[in-house]
C-alpha cells in the first residue's frame, strides 16, 4: 500500500511538472510570437509615410509628344461670357489653347482667367484697349502692354509672356517697345466676319495641319459653338492641341522678345 501510494504521488507529480512545462513553453511561444507580430507590424507601418508623397496631388499637365502632330489654337479679344464654356471643353479633351486678352475685359471675368492658367493655357496680352500699336509711340505701346500685364499679374501672380498685336499691326518700334515675343498666326478663320458656326467649324477642320497657329475670337458665340465641335474632332484626328509656348518648345524654338512667330511647321 505504502509503495502504491508513493508510486501514485510520483505519477501525479510527473503530470504536474509536465503541465507546468507545457504551460511555460506555450507562454514562451505566445510571448515570442507577440514580439514577432510587433516587429512585423512595425515593418508594415514604415512604408506608408513613404507612399504618401506619391499620392500627393500633382498638377496634371499633359505632356507634348514631339513625334505627333500638334496645333496651337489661339483666341483674341476676350475673355467673354462664352470663354468658360470653351475652357471646360478644352479641359475635358486634354487640350490647351492660348488666350490673348484685352485689358478692359479681364476684370469682368477673373475666374475665367484663373481657370485658363489652372488648365495650362497660355496667358497672352492683346493690349489694354485693342490699340493699333503702329499708331503709338514707344511710351504709348509700353502703356498698352504694361497695363494689361499689371492686371494679369495682380490676378495670377505673373504677367503675360506673349503679345498678339491687334490687327497684326507690327513695325520696328512695336517690336522694340513691347519687349515680348509677338505671336502672329498662319490660319485666319475670319470668324468675326463669318459669325456662322458651320462655316467656322468647316474652315478650321478643312484647313489646319501640323504646326499651325489658328486665329479665333472667343467673344463670339458662333465661334465658341464651332470650337465645341472642332476641339474633340481634332483630338479624334490625332492632333495635340497645345499652347503657342508648348509648340515652340516641341519644335526647338526659343521665343525671343520683339520677334514675330507665324507658325511652327516641322
Ligand atoms: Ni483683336
Amino acid at each position: 500500500m505504502n509503495q502504491k501510494f508513493y508510486h501514485r504521488n510520483r505519477v501525479t507529480a510527473g503530470f504536474i511538472i509536465s503541465f507546468a512545462l507545457l504551460f511555460f513553453m506555450s507562454w514562451v511561444y505566445v510571448y515570442k510570437n507577440e514580439i514577432l507580430f510587433g516587429k512585423k507590424k512595425a515593418e508594415v507601418v514604415e512604408p506608408e509615410p513613404e507612399r504618401e508623397p506619391e499620392n500627393e496631388p500633382e498638377p496634371e499637365r499633359p505632356t507634348v509628344d514631339v513625334t505627333k502632330p500638334m496645333i496651337a489654337i489661339t483666341f483674341d479679344d476676350g475673355p467673354g461670357k462664352y470663354t468658360m464654356q470653351l475652357l471646360e471643353c478644352l479641359e475635358a479633351n486634354g487640350a490647351r489653347a492660348s488666350f490673348f486678352m484685352v485689358g478692359t475685359n479681364i476684370p469682368k471675368y477673373p475666374e475665367t482667367v484663373k481657370k485658363m492658367k489652372e488648365i495650362g493655357c497660355d496667358i497672352g496680352n492683346h493690349t489694354m484697349h485693342h490699340a493699333r500699336l503702329t499708331k503709338l509711340d514707344a511710351a504709348g505701346i509700353q502703356y498698352e502692354v504694361g497695363a494689361v500685364n499689371q492686371e494679369i499679374q495682380n490676378l495670377l501672380g505673373e504677367g503675360a509672356a506673349l503679345v498678339r498685336p491687334p490687327y497684326g499691326s507690327v513695325d520696328a518700334v512695336v517690336q522694340q517697345a513691347t519687349g515680348l515675343p509677338l505671336v502672329m498666326w498662319s490660319v485666319d478663320t475670319r470668324d468675326w466676319e463669318l459669325k456662322n458656326t458651320e462655316l467656322v467649324k468647316n474652315y478650321v477642320l478643312d484647313t489646319v495641319k501640323d504646326g499651325e497657329i489658328i486665329l479665333l475670337h472667343d467673344i463670339h458665340e458662333t465661334t465658341v459653338q464651332a470650337m465645341l465641335q472642332v476641339i474633340p474632332e481634332l483630338v479624334n484626328r490625332g492632333y495635340q492641341l497645345v499652347t503657342v509656348s508648348e509648340m515652340a518648345v516641341a519644335r526647338g524654338v526659343t521665343l525671343e522678345n520683339g520677334q514675330k512667330y507665324y507658325s511652327f511647321y516641322k
